[in-house]
């Protein structure tokens, strides 16, 4: 791949407004996922937030121990303007894998299908060291192939696997039941623990 899916990459699609994946609300899967969790403590990580509408409901919902993270600050800049009152040292301007903490939640909504498919052991492992023992990364992944040189990048639930299974307990991986309206049928729902 030619393309380097660096800051300035991920800063001109914002700056231009090339935001495809931008649905413009806390989407489905997530926001019932959310609902369903009682523990408001939890420390949650949303790596590739872009403008958070996730972190947005979550926060609102309770979840204070909460963190964004992006590698443009264009996204949180927005987020920090419409929500003045979150806590900046919440924000995290960084490359995720450069990101150092301990969660006991991974939030995961197109970023990992937005990451150089080379580099999809590597998010698995640095999943693995941000989430505590028995920690959980959830959210959807796409289930389905695009078959082009630019993100979006698809995948199978075969392929995740290969990355995924030696290192957490998968326990869930199946089709997205309540995805938003233009992606479903081709996400699933993943629920997986660190082992
Ligand atoms: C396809 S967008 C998805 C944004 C958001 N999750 C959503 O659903 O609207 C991918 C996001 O990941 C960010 N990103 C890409 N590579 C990154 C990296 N290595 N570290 C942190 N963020 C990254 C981009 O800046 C962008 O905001």
């Amino acid at each position: 791949m030619t393309l380097s899916l660096n800051e300035q990459y991920w800063t001109s699609r914002y700056k231009q407004n090339l935001i495809g994946w931008d649905v413009g609300q806390v989407t489905f899967p997530i926001k019932q996922f959310l609902d369903q969790l009682v523990n408001k403590d939890l420390r949650v990580l949303i790596p590739g937030a872009g403008n958070a509408y996730e972190a947005a409901y979550a926060y609102a919902s309770g979840f204070k121990n909460l963190h964004i993270l992006d590698i443009s600050k264009v996204p949180l800049d927005n987020f920090l303007e419409k929500y003045p009152d979150f806590p900046k040292s919440q924000v995290h301007h960084e490359n995720f894998f450069d990101h150092q903490g301990k969660y006991d939640l991974i939030l995961e909504q197109t970023f990992f299908c937005a990451l150089p498919v080379e580099l999809r052991k590597d998010y698995a492992d640095k999943i693995h060291e941000l989430l505590v023992q028995d920690g959980q990364l959830a959210g959807v992944l796409f289930n389905r192939e695009f078959g082009n040189d630019n993100p979006p990048f698809g995948g199978s639930v075969e392929e995740y696997r290969s990355y995924f299974s030696n290192l957490f307990e998968i326990k869930k991986m199946e089709p997205c039941y309540n995805s938003i309206p233009p992606r479903l049928g081709s996400e699933v729902f993943i629920k997986i623990i660190k082992k």
